[in-house]
């Protein structure tokens, strides 16, 4: 499997205009099978735990971002929030048989979660596991969100069930793939950085560290792969990379564009404050004020521009907190900066 599509799932979300549209989904639809039992949450939630379950689901495990249709400028469209996206990765542009991925209805409908059961619906995003016994593919990145708190995932289950149900019944995905391959294991928690002993704000950046690690999105970004695999003894180390014609750039943004470095090294980013972090990712400007590239999905068109302050705060400890590593990020992203004028060598 190419590595690109990895990312490519990450970065379409990000850029709904680069992500083709597939055919409408033909006869041949899968449809879902009958759930045994619809079993809704015990008890009533709270609006406490449907406003965390919407916030995670928008902001932190950017759950929208891969299931939601976008309307023509690039945002999302309000009528059909997490109701799925045909040929969101499409490996394959050339071929209408071949390359496409769908995501998923998430909505409060017959043909998305309504009759799944909440225990089916954690079985799927936190071990990849289907009612029917197949495994999910691991573009969805139920390997992270597995680290997640059962108070989190009860809270994005009981926020999806409040979610409009949207009629949208998606086809199953074109080879390769289908069929899905074997399910991955979990990210094993221990392998996700501790914050340095001696970090002062530890009770900060401990907080971080189940945001930037345990909910997943920015440890799967922003971590290297190995033969396909995320290189956890290099988390956060950055070096993942971006094919530009995939994410729809112009010419003049490099070939390759890669995520960053987040560990305090000066190849990294040393020379950013807790503040710095925070500005990042809610007004998507690097330490010099410049404009991420994409898919970096921050600032005020992105969803983590509606991160609060205060975990965006956290994250930034913690980023800080980890052991500097050494990864030099071989291109700069922006047009005409080389990676050495960015880090000052
Ligand atoms: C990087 C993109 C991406 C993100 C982020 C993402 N998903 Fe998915 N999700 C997918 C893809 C792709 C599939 C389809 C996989 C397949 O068909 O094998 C999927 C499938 C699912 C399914 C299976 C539904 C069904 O009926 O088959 C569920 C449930 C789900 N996702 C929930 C979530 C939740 C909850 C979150 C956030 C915590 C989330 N996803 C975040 C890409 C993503
Ligand atoms: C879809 C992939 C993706 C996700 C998810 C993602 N990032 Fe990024 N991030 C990138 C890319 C690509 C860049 C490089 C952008 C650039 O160089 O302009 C980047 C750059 C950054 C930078 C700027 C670093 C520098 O060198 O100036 C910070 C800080 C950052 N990310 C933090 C985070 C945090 C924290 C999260 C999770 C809340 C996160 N990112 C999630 C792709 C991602």
């Amino acid at each position: 499997m190419n590595r690109y599509l990895q990312v490519w799932v990450l970065a379409c979300n990000v850029l709904g205009a680069a992500c083709s549209r597939g055919p409408e989904p033909s006869g041949n639809i899968q449809a879902a099978p009958a759930a045994a039992t619809t079993a809704p949450l015990s008890t009533a939630p709270s609006p406490e735990q449907l406003e965390r379950g919407r916030y995670l689901v928008s902001h932190v495990a950017l759950c929208g971002d891969c299931h939601s249709p976008r309307l023509a400028d690039g945002s999302f469209d309000p009528a059909r929030w997490l109701s799925g996206v045909e040929c969101f990765v499409d490996s394959n542009p050339g071929d209408p048989e071949q390359g496409c991925l769908n995501t998923r209805n998430l909505t409060a409908h017959p043909t998305g979660l309504l009759n799944r059961s909440d225990r089916e619906i954690k079985d799927m995003f936190l071990k990849g596991e289907r009612a029917d016994g197949k495994a999910l593919h691991p573009f969805m990145p139920y390997a992270f969100f597995g680290n997640m708190l059962e108070s989190d995932a009860d809270a994005i289950v009981a926020y999806l069930r409040t979610v409009p149900g949207v009629e949208h019944r998606i086809g199953p995905s074109q080879p390769p793939f289908l069929p899905p391959p074997a399910p991955v294991s979990r990210v094993p928690e221990a392998l996700i950085p501790m914050p340095r002993a001696d970090y002062p704000e530890r009770a900060a950046a401990l907080r971080g560290r189940y945001l930037a690690g345990n909910i997943g999105a920015c440890l799967d970004c922003h971590t290297p792969r190995a033969q396909g695999r995320p290189a956890l003894e290099r988390a956060f180390q950055g070096g993942m990379s971006f094919r530009r014609e995939l994410l729809g750039l112009p010419a003049d943004y490099p070939e390759l564009i890669y995520t960053a470095n987040l560990t305090p090294h000066a190849t990294g980013i040393a020379d950013y404050a807790v503040a710095d972090v925070v500005r990042a990712l809610r007004h998507g400007e690097d330490k010099d004020g410049g404009s991420l590239c994409p898919p970096m999905p921050a600032g005020p068109m992105g969803p983590l521009g509606g991160i609060t302050e205060a975990d965006a705060s956290d994250i930034g400890h913690y980023l800080l907190s980890l052991p500097p590593a050494e990864n030099v990020i071989p291109v700069d992203c922006k047009p005409g900066r080389s990676a050495l004028s960015r880090h000052g060598h």
